[in-house]
């Protein structure tokens, strides 16, 4: 069979052409705001029996009936709750779908053999004006080959459909991006049977009180039965095995860090993406935006299947609204493979220009009672004694060693007139330096961290502090100081200075600035301690 791809933009009667298919029996790829879904007529045994060739799904696993809007609710169900009209006024057009008591117009086969039947309306016009033109509801369960990451655009649905089902819409890509919530209206009180667009608390300030499904969370014991018979399926994996690591998001990306083998992939928070470099990587979005992690989760998962990732491991957001739904994908990818990454020391960085007073800044935080890892003794100490960052190098720039020692000179002419390769050569250096300074940390059990990088944003090592301190001073006070520490002349310490990052550069990056501007180093002390102490003491107030 061959597929024909609609461009709604370029084919006119695409809508009708469209229906055409449905109402002959055919399989039709329909962009909804979730995901691109496998539709045929609901009502035809037949149709809806080729839906689950093409996906090779399993016959008890019932699909969903789309609707163009709550006027067809009757049409497909009995008995249909208030609570159902009220949700609908809420959350449709959008995702959410609703198990209610089946009528008998609706077959069994579409149902999984069950009395009930899933309905939602979904809010993508072309597709609500495709099912109208119809005129029947369209059954459709996501467009995937059963067990592999739903489809969030339409190259991705031909990936597992082309030549199985006669046409796909092209509708875009799904804004939502993980398919919708299943809400059970047929148990007092309603259940949440999947997690998705819409978040579990919408649900409750409709409803009141909404129980959680057991398989939301947690895997299903073997002979146990999960009311959306779907939800006990191996589901959205990757070829290569998942872990998915909880917990804050530093936690989870050092925990990452620290424990990913060479040839391993990373699904990560956009912020930690430098900490995992050389490492096939896919971004979910910042951390603070669940819904681009909704928009982004598929296509990660996806993505791993064309590379030869031996493993992968994935940061997962917390529960709260629409995390419920990305973690529970990301759960069930990994076939429920969790960890908790165990919480950080508090973790600050500093950095700034020389001669700003960084040393004595650093002396103040032991007094503390906190660690100090200085990255430029941690590289020099590296490079002739760490063999991964040492092949690492010279599998990118060739035999840049004498021994064990670096030849500086020979990396240096290949790296210092070529902007790529310096920032190659960087990008390798931070992720392992990044692995090694997580697993020091580790040993050292240590309370505090101060983490001393001239380089703290550009390595991504700030994405892991609580906090990240700028040590500033005016630059007459700096030329004096590096002059008498280094003992060089005022031309040649001016040269330095100018060679610096600028102030705004650390006023604009860092969460807080220490000017070191004391005549007295005594007073610069009892200013960093005051400091100190009170981020301590806030970030202790954090985390709780
Ligand atoms: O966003 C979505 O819901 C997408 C788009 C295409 O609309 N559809 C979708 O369908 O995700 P599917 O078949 O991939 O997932 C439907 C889930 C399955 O876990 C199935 O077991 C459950 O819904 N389900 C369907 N009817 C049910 C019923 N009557 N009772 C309990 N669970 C049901
Ligand atoms: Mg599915």
């Amino acid at each position: 069979m061959k597929t024909v791809v609609f461009h709604p933009d370029r084919d006119q009667n695409c809508i009708e052409q469209a229906a055409a298919i449905l109402r002959r029996g055919g399989l039709l790829g329909i962009p909804t705001e979730t995901v691109y879904g496998l539709g045929a007529n609901g009502l035809n045994e037949e149709a809806v029996a080729a839906i689950f060739t093409a996906k090779g799904r399993p016959q008890d696993n019932p699909l969903i009936l789309h609707v163009p809007d709550e006027t067809w609710l009757d049409g497909c169900c009995r008995d249909v709750p208030m609570a159902a009209y009220e949700l609908a006024e809420r959350f449709w057009t959008g995702p959410l779908t609703m198990i209610i008591p089946r009528r008998e117009t609706v077959p069994l086969r579409t149902t999984g053999g069950l009395d009930t039947v899933g309905v939602r309306c979904p809010d993508h016009p072309l597709t609500r004006a495709i099912i109208r033109a119809a005129g029947v509801p369209v059954a459709a369960p996501s467009g995937n080959t059963s067990g592999r990451p739903s489809p969030t655009a339409a190259a991705h649905m031909l990936e597992d459909m082309d030549g199985k089902i006669d046409a796909i819409v092209d509708g875009g890509s799904c804004a939502v991006g993980v398919e919708s919530t299943i809400i059970d209206l047929t148990v007092t009180p309603a259940r949440l049977l999947r997690p998705g667009g819409v978040t579990l608390e919408q649900l409750r300030s409709v409803l009141g009180e909404v129980s959680v499904d057991r398989a939301v969370t947690g895997k299903m014991e073997d002979g146990e039965r999960p009311r959306a018979p779907g939800m006990k399926y191996r589901h959205y994996a990757p070829i290569a095995p998942v872990t998915a690591v909880t917990g804050r998001p530093a936690c989870s990306a050092a925990y990452i860090c620290a424990n990913l083998e060479p040839g391993e992939g990373v699904i990560c928070f956009d912020e930690y993406a430098p900490l995992f470099a050389g490492h096939t990587v896919h971004t979910l979005g910042a951390s603070d935006d669940p819904c681009a992690h909704a928009r982004h989760i598929f296509e990660a998962l996806r993505g791993f299947d064309a590379t030869s990732v031996t493993a992968i491991y994935a940061q997962c957001p917390d529960e709260h609204g629409l995390g419920l739904a990305v973690g529970n994908r990301l759960k069930k990818a990994a076939g429920f493979h969790v960890v908790h990454a165990p919480e950080l020391p508090v973790m600050i960085g500093f950095t700034g220009p020389t001669g700003a007073g960084k040393t004595t800044a650093l002396h103040v935080l032991e007094r503390l009672g906190g660690i100090v890892v200085d990255c430029d003794a941690l590289y020099a100490q590296m490079v002739e004694s760490d063999e991964p960052l040492r092949s690492a190098i010279s599998e990118a720039f060739g035999d840049v060693f004498d021994g064990t020692r670096l030849n500086r000179e020979k990396l240096g002419r290949i790296v210092f007139s070529d902007t790529a390769a310096l920032e190659r050569l960087n990008r390798i250096v931070y992720a392992h330096l990044s692995r090694e300074l997580l697993h020091r940390i580790g040993a050292s059990g240590a309370k505090a961290v101060g983490i001393d990088a001239i380089n703290l944003f550009e390595s991504g090592l700030a994405s892991l502090c609580d906090r990240t301190v700028g040590l500033l001073a005016p630059v007459q006070m700096r030329i004096e100081r590096i002059m008498a520490r280094d003992g060089i002349d005022r031309e040649h310490a001016r040269m330095r200075v100018d060679a610096q990052k600028d102030e705004a550069f650390y006023r604009a990056h860092c969460t807080d600035i220490l000017v070191n501007d004391a005549a007295m180093q005594r007073s610069f002390e009892e200013k960093a301690e005051k400091l100190f102490s009170r981020i301590m003491q806030e970030i202790e107030e954090e985390r709780r």
